[in-house]
């Protein structure tokens, strides 16, 4: 981008206060390119973002673009464009790591050219993992249901990464509400925040009201609804936000794209979006979703009621060996399925 980029003044984005009393801007910049983009195209677009006025971003090491994206923060860090305590950065232990929390942090605080992070997440709370890219119809071998004991044996190593000032905040992402109530009994620092897809066709209230009752913040994931996620991840069933009658009216209203509605909307019922480009102009609008023009009570009450309960991001690849379907892994009687 030129010198005319537009940009956001970053103190005009509103922040959440999370129980550590740490702050964190309440949108972020998703960096998962779902197979489309390059890990420097991506990167690249991370210098974009971070120079238009965004000031969290949402990695993980299972994107496989953490050292390019560290590459550009060290650049902008040197010339002076940003400082790294002006940043929130996040980052997810994957699922083949859960025996080495510690290494597989030290891996992205390396490749990222950090020396902590703001947030570190267990991205999912299953140790099972698959090849990039994979069929879905793909599993692991090795693959086994939740079993709380191996949970929490990753989840102390999270916490002594926060006694080491490695992180700053820990979290979870993709839980139930039964794994977090175990989580909750057993943890000796609480999860500051839960990753979990968020959008107006799963809008999940129950869970997202029970994990803010625990004084827990809401990061949501796919908020405008992953609409170029990998085929793998799409089922015939799947519905599509940003083409909903409703939500496509309103962003005709406020003349901006459906997908800037999905993010005022998210922002407005109070979760953290954070949405996926490449795209300058996309990221702009993203942007400036959360600080200008935002949604009558009236639109917020119109989306609440498109909410389709469809989730989109299944994780059919995590299924273990005798696990029925996708809906094993979400625990939909209430209980953890075995
Ligand atoms: N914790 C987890 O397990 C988990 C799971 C999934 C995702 N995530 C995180 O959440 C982030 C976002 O999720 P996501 O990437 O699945 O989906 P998303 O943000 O809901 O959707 C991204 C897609 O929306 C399009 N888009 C973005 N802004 C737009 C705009 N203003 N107008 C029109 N189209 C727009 C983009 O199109 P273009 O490609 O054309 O730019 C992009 O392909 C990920 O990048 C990742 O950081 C976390």
């Amino acid at each position: 981008m030129n010198e005319e980029m537009k940009s956001v003044d970053p103190r005009l984005v509103p922040v959440v206060r999370l129980a550590t009393g740490d702050k964190i801007p309440v949108i972020g910049m998703g960096t998962f390119g779902s197979d489309n983009y390059s890990a420097v195209e991506i990167a690249e677009a991370v210098r974009t973002a971070v120079k238009m006025g965004y000031r969290h971003i949402d990695c993980a090491a299972v994107y496989g673009n953490e050292k390019e994206i560290g590459d550009v923060l060290g650049d902008m860090f040197e010339q002076g464009i940003i400082k790294r305590e002006e940043l929130w950065i996040t980052s997810k232990v994957w699922n083949d790591k859960h025996h080495d929390v510690r290494g597989a942090c030290l891996e992205s605080l390396k490749k990222l050219g950090l020396d902590y992070l703001d947030l570190y997440l267990v991205h999912w709370p299953f140790p099972n993992h698959h090849p990039p890219m994979v069929d879905v119809a793909s599993r692991d071998p090795n693959a086994r249901p939740y079993i709380h004991e191996e949970y929490m044996a990753v989840w102390k190593e999270m916490e002594k990464l926060m006694d080491e000032g490695l992180v700053r905040n820990i979290g979870t992402s993709n839980m139930t509400r039964p794994k977090m109530e175990l989580l909750l009994l057993d943890c000796r620092i609480r999860p500051a925040c839960n990753e979990m897809e968020l959008h107006p066709h799963f809008q999940q209230p129950e869970l997202k009201k029970y994990i803010e009752d625990q004084g827990i913040a809401v990061i949501g994931f796919s908020p405008i609804g992953s609409p170029n996620r990998p085929e793998r991840d799409k089922t015939p069933d799947d519905t599509v936000p940003i083409e909903d009658p409703v939500i496509v009216d309103i962003a005709r209203k406020h003349g901006v794209h459906p997908a800037v509605i999905c993010i005022k909307w998210g922002a407005q019922n109070g979760q953290i979006p954070i949405p996926f480009s490449v795209k300058p102009e996309k990221l702009l609008s993203n942007l400036q979703a959360v600080v200008q023009d935002p949604l009558s009570a009236e639109e917020m009450e119109a989306i609440r009621k498109q909410d389709k309960n469809c989730r989109f991001i299944k994780g059919q690849v995590f299924l273990w060996p005798g696990a029925r379907s996708w809906e094993d892994l979400w625990d939909m009687d209430g209980v953890i399925c075995q």
